[in-house]
């Protein structure tokens, strides 16, 4: 009887995908911030099977690809109908392929194929949602070899009657692992039930906040919900850096790098998002993007900062209404420091390094400023500028932002 008892939990366990194997494989997914590009952003609902494989081929010609950004994601509007055995299809006018054909021309290239559903009963472009369909869908992603599930919230009820987040996001990770395809799962909830407290045992990352738009500083209504400028996203990541590490992220939302008027506000968009460790999904036409804009999300020395492996999410190391200096401590005693200009005016700023230590009490990481030198590098150019402790002089233009690593000598 107990025997019974056990062998039955063993076997539920193993549907469940809470086997130490697949659990790990599981776990080795996302040790850094993943990278790539979502269709949402600049496209909307207009995409199509055409959009996703030129997207896919640009981001091999341009670097994109061997920089990093190796998930090629479509966003929401891909779905067509259930079939008559409850499989969900695509559209059949926007991917008259399939998706696993999709999922072919990605893989030829070095690349892996996102998805996107809902844990409601439809999406928010009000397409078939995968509630009561979790693992019929999960099984169909993993037949058609997607490789990143992004999972969102609109249309799960209201009030006493809304879904439990937990237990609905946990449902779908259930039903990834009983598919037995290694997904990065991507849950967004948009911040409203505190996912950095229980989302580090479901998904890979988590949404911190509602959607980002492609503006500098504002808040913009739409009714019953509100999207946020890169300034007001980057605000709302505070206090939640100690949820954040390998496996497991924060999740600003995608980027708005090459969407935003100036290229001082791409590049402080893109350096604040390396900071905070988020995600680096560009979300931007990358068929027809200016040479610049590619610069900045292929600059090799940011993206070393984003990929640190130590996943520590930076913090506000000093702060005025106007200027925020960034820290973020990294693999083998180095350190990323930011200097944001938040205002519409260039401004100077002393970094005194030793008058003031630096240090991230919470992951326990002091700069040994007094005791050894650092040589800082300006990590938009890879250019020396000098060596601790001497104090560092930086201009910074209206909304750009400069990168610095110390790295410690000898
Ligand atoms: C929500 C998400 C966005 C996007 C749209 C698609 O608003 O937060 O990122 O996926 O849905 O409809």
């Amino acid at each position: 009887m107990v025997k019974g008892t056990f062998r039955f939990l063993i076997a539920l366990a193993f549907a469940l995908g809470a086997n130490p194997a697949s659990a790990q494989k599981f776990a080795e997914l996302a040790r850094t911030p993943p990278m790539g590009w979502n269709s949402w952003n600049h496209y909307g609902c207009e995409i199509d099977e055409t959009l996703i494989r030129r997207t896919a081929d640009a981001l091999v010609a341009n670097g994109m690809r061997d920089a990093g950004y190796v998930y090629v994601n479509i966003d929401d509007c891909w779905q067509g109908e259930r079939d008559a055995n409850g499989f969900l299809q695509p559209d059949a006018r926007r991917f008259p392929s399939g998706i696993k054909a999709l999922a072919d021309y990605v893989h030829a290239r070095g690349l892996k194929l996102g998805i996107y559903s809902d844990a409601g009963s439809k999406t928010c472009g009000g397409r078939a949602g995968s509630q009561g369909h979790e693992f019929q869908d999960a099984l169909q992603f993993a037949r058609w070899e997607v490789d990143y599930l992004k999972y969102d919230w609109c249309n799960t009820g209201t009030g006493p009657a809304q879904r439990n987040p937990r237990e609905a996001y946990a449902t779908m990770r259930d039903a990834i692992r009983a598919a037995g395809r290694p997904i990065v799962f991507s849950i967004c909830e948009w911040g409203e039930n505190k996912p950095w407290e229980w989302a580090g045992e479901i998904g890979h990352l988590w949404r911190t906040t509602g959607d980002i738009v492609n503006c500098w500083n504002c808040e913009l209504g739409h009714g019953s919900w509100t999207s946020w400028g890169i300034l007001n996203i980057l605000d709302k990541q505070a206090g939640l850096r100690k949820y954040a590490g390998p496996g497991g992220w924060n999740d600003p939302d995608m980027m708005e790098v090459g969407n935003l008027p100036s290229l001082a506000e791409n590049r402080s968009h893109f350096a604040m998002w390396t900071m905070l460790a988020a995600p680096l999904i560009a979300g931007t036409d990358i068929v027809s993007m200016k040479p610049e804009i590619a610069a900045i999300l292929t600059n090799p020395r940011l993206v070393a900062i984003s990929q640190d492996p130590l996943g520590i999410q930076g913090f506000a190391w000093h702060r005025t209404p106007e200027l925020e200096v960034w820290a973020r401590p990294l693999a083998d005693d180095k350190w990323a420091i930011a200097v944001l200009n938040r205002s519409d005016v260039q401004r100077t700023h002393r970094i005194d390094f030793a008058g003031e230590p630096l240090s991230d009490d919470l992951n326990q990481k002091f700069a040994k400023i007094g005791e050894r030198h650092y040589a800082i590098t300006d990590q938009w150019t890879g250019q020396p500028r000098g060596t601790t402790p001497q104090p560092l002089d930086v201009t910074v233009d209206a909304r750009d932002t400069a990168v610095f690593l110390l790295t410690p000598e000898g």
